[in-house]
């Protein structure tokens, strides 16, 4: 039973529910009638996510901070045109500014800090205006830099001694990357120009996603990277509050760094077909892969979880032991530099290879410290639940489709990388053949033949069956009528508790029901929305409530000029391993939805790192699953506090972009239940989100919002999930197998003939699809107090 009545009854009053939905007030939310989207606090916030999660890779030599005074000259059509974030419904248009590269260390060279050379930026400007001006679209551009004119250079060269070389990487929605892993040939003729030039180089990563930083790590001329990332409306003064040491970084790469792209093994799979991808790694994606295979090893160079600070810190193992199923280790992390800062606990478990093989190591538990001053220390207490290490038996090698414990010793290693933790003097022990966690059933299995990764370093073949395009049996006949009461009843009666819910929709008819699973056209944009509405049957009091675009701010359209906090890209939001950050940040970025009388954020991205070239992995946190889910979990119970509802999404296996609204990921129920569905799974039970959102391409033959064992076995009968699913906008999949499955609405419009024709049929019944208008009117209950 849905609990919108409980959270209404603080200072629910039926007068004024939905009235920003319906009236669009302008109701600021803040102190004194002050507007809260784009404030100062906001903005403020931005820029302390951004500074937590940028991470610092190299650093010989100290060369970082810069020294007082120091000279310093930008390199790179990044300095100036600094990549804010990524393109496409992950984009913020309406940011009332956004501070660059160049801005941001003038700023310090304002404040006496450093001293910036200037006479290169009109030459940068030039080449990136020509740039921009050949757009087709938002943000996509060529990529490629250009030379610096050799008497800017000398110039240059005579006034400073620290050169930063920019290196910057767009991304965006429905286009992978593609060529740009390594360095392109206009970035390289600027960088050799630099080093003839410079002895002392920093390298500055404005990237959206990682790239090959084999070269930079080895070459002595280049004594620091700072990899600052798309970083939103203040990312510019972070990267400058860095470099100058205002703040000590304490962000951790939330992925693996390669020196090779053809290293990732998801690469050879994710271009070789426009119609489908064999996840053939299956559950070793990224660290994963790379520490549990010697020939993958020597190709990280930056590894998982990695990340400098300005100061060292020493983490001491304390104790470790089991309670309630529960295994704890306690630590203590000691500040042992000269300056403040802030260390990650990292923990990682090893479990025993068993019958089924396991990943090497495998993120457990973290904790970021509080800040510590020198000299000082924290004790950390981590814990997870046994459960946890548990492994997906897919096909039947110890116990068909249940979560197990195999028997063996489970070890812990401790420390702030997964190349840096060392192994603790406590472990785990399984001593019968296998522990049970869960039985569970088949679901979601492969359609089609490919084979799989093993940690064994073989492949195996999957178990498939062909042919499991459920659910399009036919249905019984309606068994229910509408139904005629003396009064109408309103929604609002529902919220007051006059009336069940399904008595209030059991006097809608047929189309009106329909209606509310997808509108025959876009049920219209009210105040500045600009992606639709959900609802919208005013005769029955069901308000047009207004989705709006996440994760990175709420995405209007420029011309409503209704400023808009950006916040930095997810990933660098993950970097932070601050989950009370990104707490934060969700509920600022709930209340900047609000005050703009929108009602659901399109919001957080949450799938997994598969691969670096996925045009999307900006709105996502990591390759790893156990990390999305936790701030996933953090987001979303922020961005509920205020009354919004998240929309978790895209649900699952959305890992390219390319041909994403037709391309099959195919994928091991193994494979889907540790890594793709771990973090959902999560994040459901966890923080309970109002709204789900399926992705465009099919998994294992079935798209993803046709799938009733994905949408109704396991999201809601395994998990619990009581909020409503939506489709992604504009899918491909036909409305009434949606319906049929538990796709709750379809976006941004649907086709109610063909589910009226269905009915007619007997493909589909009135009590199917008032089950899924049950939950959409359910969801709009919870929200637009
Ligand atoms: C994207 C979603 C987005 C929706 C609405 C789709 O193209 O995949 O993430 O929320 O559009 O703009």
């Amino acid at each position: 039973m849905v609990n919108y009545m409980v959270k209404q009854s603080k200072n629910f009053n039926p007068k004024y529910k939905w009235a920003r939905a319906r009236y669009q007030p302008c109701l600021p939310l803040g102190e004194n009638g002050q507007k809260v989207s784009a404030s100062k606090e906001h903005i403020k916030l931005a820029r302390t996510a951004a500074e937590e999660g940028m991470v610092l890779l190299k650093n010989e030599n100290n060369v970082l901070p810069l020294a007082k005074g120091e000279k310093i000259a930008l390199f790179g059509k990044g300095s100036v045109d600094t990549v804010i974030g990524g393109w496409g419904s992950g984009n913020v248009t309406t940011s009332p500014y956004a501070v660059t590269i160049f801005e941001g260390l003038k700023n310090k060279e304002d404040s006496g800090r450093i001293q910036l050379f200037k006479d290169n930026y009109d030459h940068i400007k030039k080449y990136t205006d020509k740039l921009n001006a050949k757009t087709v679209r938002p943000g996509l551009r060529d990529y490629d830099d250009t030379k610096c004119p050799e008497s800017i250079l000398k110039k240059a060269s005579s006034f400073a001694d620290t050169a930063i070389f920019v290196l910057s990487r767009d991304a965006g929605e429905s286009i992978d990357r593609n060529g740009d892993f390594d360095m392109l040939p206009g970035e390289r003729a600027l960088f050799e120009q630099v080093e003839a030039n410079f002895n002392k180089i920093i390298l500055l990563l404005n990237i959206c996603g990682p790239v090959n930083l084999k070269e930079f790590k080895d070459n002595k001329k280049v004594g620091a990277i700072l990899a600052c990332f798309a970083s939103g409306i203040e990312g510019g003064n972070a990267c400058a509050d860095i470099l100058c040491g205002d703040v000590n970084p304490s962000g951790r790469l939330t992925d693996t760094y390669a020196d090779d792209l053809d290293a990732y093994p998801s690469t050879e799979t994710f271009t070789a077909s426009p119609d489908y991808v064999e996840y053939k790694e299956d559950i070793f994606v990224g660290y994963r892969y790379f520490e549990t295979f010697d020939f993958a090893k020597n190709h990280v160079v930056y590894p998982f979880g990695y990340g400098l600070s300005y100061t060292e810190y020493d983490i001491k193992f304390l104790n470790g032991y089991l309670k309630n199923k529960k295994i704890f280790v306690e630590c203590e992390v000691k500040n042992i530099g000269s300056v403040s800062g802030k260390e990650t606990v990292q923990l990682y478990y090893s479990a025993p290879q068993g019958k089924l093989g396991k990943a090497s190591r495998e993120l457990c538990a973290f904790q970021k410290t509080n800040e510590l001053a020198p000299g000082k220390s924290q004790k950390i207490i981590l814990s997870f639940s046994v459960d946890d290490m548990s492994s997906y038996d897919d096909m039947g090698k110890v116990q068909k489709s249940a979560w197990i414990l195999e028997k063996g010793t489970y070890s812990f290693y401790l420390g702030n990388n997964v190349r840096n933790a060392e192994k603790i003097d406590f472990s785990y022990k399984v001593d019968k053949s296998f522990e049970m966690v869960e039985q569970l059933c088949e679901r979601c299995k492969p359609s089609s033949a490919f084979s799989r990764l093993t940690a064994f370093g073989e492949y195996e073949d999957v178990d498939f069956e062909e042919c499991r395009q459920y659910p399009s049996e036919k249905s019984p006949a309606t068994k229910l009528k509408p139904m005629k009461y003396d009064e109408k009843y309103k929604l609002i009666d529902v919220a007051t508790g006059k009336v069940k819910v399904e008595k209030f929709l059991s006097q809608l008819s047929d189309e009106e029901l329909i209606h509310l699973t997808g509108a025959s056209t876009y049920n219209p944009n009210k105040g500045v929305a600009n992606t639709f509405g959900i609802g919208n049957l005013e005769e029955y009091g069901i308000p047009n409530i207004m989705t709006a675009d996440g994760p990175a701010g709420v995405r209007l359209n420029e011309e409503t000029m209704a400023p808009a906090t950006f916040w930095p890209m997810s990933t660098v939001l993950a970097n932070t391993w601050n989950p009370k950050i990104v707490n934060r940040v969700g509920e600022a970025a709930g209340k900047e939805v609000k005050e703009n009388n929108l009602d659901i954020w399109l919001a957080p991205g949450m799938n997994i790192h598969r691969t670096p070239m996925c045009g999307r992995n900006f709105e996502y946190y990591s390759e790893d699953p156990f990390l999305t889910g936790t701030m996933a979990t953090a987001m979303v119970k922020g961005i509920q506090s205020v009354g919004v509802s998240a929309c978790i999404k895209h649900f699952c296996c959305n890992n390219k972009e390319d041909f994403r609204t037709e391309s099959d990921s195919r994928v091991s129920e193994r494979a889907l239940r540790e890594i793709y569905l771990k973090g959902f799974e999560m994040t459901v039970k966890n923080a309970k989100p109002w709204m789900l959102m399926t992705a465009y391409n099919k998994m294992n033959g079935i798209f993803t919002s046709t799938n009733k064992e994905l949408l109704t076995d396991i999201l809601r009968n395994e998990w619990g999930f009581d909020g409503c699913v939506s489709s992604d906008w504009g899918n491909h999949a036909p409305h009434v197998l949606e319906i049929k499955a538990g796709n709750n609405f379809k976006m941004p419009y649907g086709f109610p003939d063909s589910v009226m024709e269905a009915i007619h049929n007997f493909d589909i019944n009135r009590e199917e699809i008032m089950e899924c208008a049950k939950h959409v009117v359910e969801m709009i209950l919870r929200v637009g107090d």
